[in-house]
């Protein structure tokens, strides 16, 4: 069985970061579900404890970057050493480029970018110091490789975590860590659960090559592979999009 059995995800209480924890769960991860809405992480705790899996919710605001060290260290103290990260936790300004504020490009960088940076190098110096092996999945988009008119701070961060989950994976690749990049297409969540149900976002709906968006639970097997114990894979992105893309 694999070494690497504990996860701490991020962004966990909606949307992709919840099947995440479900999937991961399911196959013998000990999850430590994070996000800032603690009462829906305890309620899908719950659900996953039911299901005969292990999950423990942890209150974590991932701007707030100097809580990183406690809050690890809470999440130890309930879950044992965490040897997988998950920075999935994201989000957007939909606006035109030309009426973005500086507060909306700070916000979706802060979030998407300044985060996962901060929480990987967190999580990567307790794996050196204590020489332990350490996995990091880095949700990106669709947006890495597809424009998206109001979203062009969004695809941007999107594309830098690709080229951050190269980067830190080069740094730390004889050190037992690999980083890879999860990036996936247009799936129905609470992020675009408003606009996918309006006409304007069926009718893209109906252009894609399969018509249709994704559901959360079509990268169950991606993330589960993603945090498995094998090493051979680091650095790369998974683009997994039903095809929407192409
Ligand atoms: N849905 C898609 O089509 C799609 C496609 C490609 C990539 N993605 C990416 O997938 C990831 C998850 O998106 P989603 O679609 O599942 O959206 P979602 O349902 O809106 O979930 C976003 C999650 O991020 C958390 N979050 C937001 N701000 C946070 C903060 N400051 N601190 C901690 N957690 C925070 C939210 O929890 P709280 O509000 O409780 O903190 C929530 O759990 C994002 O990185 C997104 O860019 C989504």
């Amino acid at each position: 069985m694999s070494e690497l059995k504990t996860v701490l995800v991020t962004g966990a209480s909606s949307g992709l970061g919840a099947q995440f924890c479900r999937a991961l769960a399911k196959d013998g991860f000990t999850v430590v579900a994070a996000a800032r809405r603690k009462e829906k992480l305890i309620s899908l705790c719950e659900e996953i404890t039911a299901a005969g899996g292990k999950a423990f919710p942890l209150a974590l605001d991932v701007t707030d970057f100097t809580s990183f060290g406690s809050k690890i260290d809470e999440a130890e103290s309930l879950a044992g050493p965490i040897n997988c990260l998950v920075n999935n936790a994201g989000s957007s300004v939909s606006k035109r480029a030309t009426d973005m504020t500086v507060e909306d490009f700070d916000f979706v960088v802060d979030l998407n970018l300044k985060a996962p940076y901060f929480l990987s190098t967190e999580m990567a110096r307790r794996w050196i110091g204590s020489k332990m092996k350490g996995r990091i999945v880095n949700v990106g988009s669709i947006s890495d490789r597809k424009t998206m008119p109001g979203h062009t701070v969004y695809g941007t961060t999107k594309s830098a975590i690709a080229r951050l989950s190269q980067q830190f994976a080069r740094e730390w690749v004889n050190q037992g860590i690999c980083v890879n990049t999860l990036a996936p297409g247009y799936i129905k969540t609470e992020l675009n659960a408003e606009y996918f149900d309006s006409p304007a976002g069926q009718q893209v709906a109906a252009f894609m090559p399969r018509k249709r968006v994704g559901k959360p639970s079509d990268l169950d097997q991606a993330i589960v592979y993603l945090c498995q114990d094998q090493e051979f894979l680091t650095g790369q992105t998974i683009a997994l999009d039903d095809g929407q893309s192409l």
